[in-house]
């Protein structure tokens, strides 16, 4: 499985390849906004200290200037990801982005008939929201599973599942077990990954029964 850092923080983005496990990174307008910092000069900034794709989304609604920023954002960097609304305009765009071998993430993915849309599109990824499922009362994991399985069905759709709006582990965990792809998460779930009681216990018991041996590996 893959793991993407869902920030538009250079610091955060920073701090988590330097752990070696970071497969790329995705942004959204409202990362972007926080951040505070310019649109442009932020993904290419991005892009240089991430291999990985960079998701950078475009933000207009009709398909014309949808398709000029998409084809502007890919020229910042080659691991730039175009992302495109889940609308019939950003289906339209990703199509023709993708016949021009740019990559593409279509988001805002909230039931199984749009992600057939998407990897009829062509999608590099396509991002279903689990925690925005949830929010509303639906079940985001089942959502996950629905897309799973139907694009095994179908061995010409060669987009992959990307879990967007992850909460916590548990979200994680869960989309693994189904087979998703990829997994983008804030900083905050990253971390937490890591955690276990048990792990802190068992090392602090290690640690003072080996301070008693008196001995020392170097
Ligand atoms: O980047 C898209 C997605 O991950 C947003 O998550 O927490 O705002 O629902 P959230």
């Amino acid at each position: 499985m893959k793991f993407f850092v869902d920030t538009a923080e250079i610091a955060d983005i920073r701090e988590m390849a330097a752990t070696g496990l970071l497969d790329g990174v995705t942004t959204n307008p409202s990362l972007v906004a926080k951040s505070g910092k310019h649109f442009l000069e932020l993904i290419a900034e991005i892009c240089d200290v991430v291999e990985g794709p960079v998701s950078a989304e475009v933000t207009s609604p009709d398909a014309e200037t949808m398709l000029k920023e998409g084809l502007k954002l890919s020229k910042i960097a080659s691991n730039v990801c175009v992302k495109l609304p889940l609308t019939k305009d950003g289906l339209y765009v990703c199509k023709k982005l993708t016949d021009q071998g740019i990559k593409t993430n279509v988001t805002l993915c909230f039931s199984p008939a749009q992600a057939i849309l998407a990897a009829k599109a062509g999608a590099t990824y396509v991002s279903p929201f689990v925690g925005r499922v949830d929010d509303i009362g639906s079940d985001g994991m089942q959502l996950i599973a629905d897309i799973v399985q139907i694009y095994k069905n179908y061995e010409h759709f060669k987009t992959e599942v990307l879990v967007a709006s992850v909460r916590g582990p548990s979200h994680v965990v869960a989309a693994a077990k189904l087979g998703a792809h990829v997994a983008t998460m804030p900083p905050s779930v990253i971390k937490s990954l890591l955690n276990h009681p048990l792990t802190d216990k068992g090392l602090a018991s290690f640690t003072s029964d080996w301070a008693k041996t008196g001995q020392s590996i170097l």
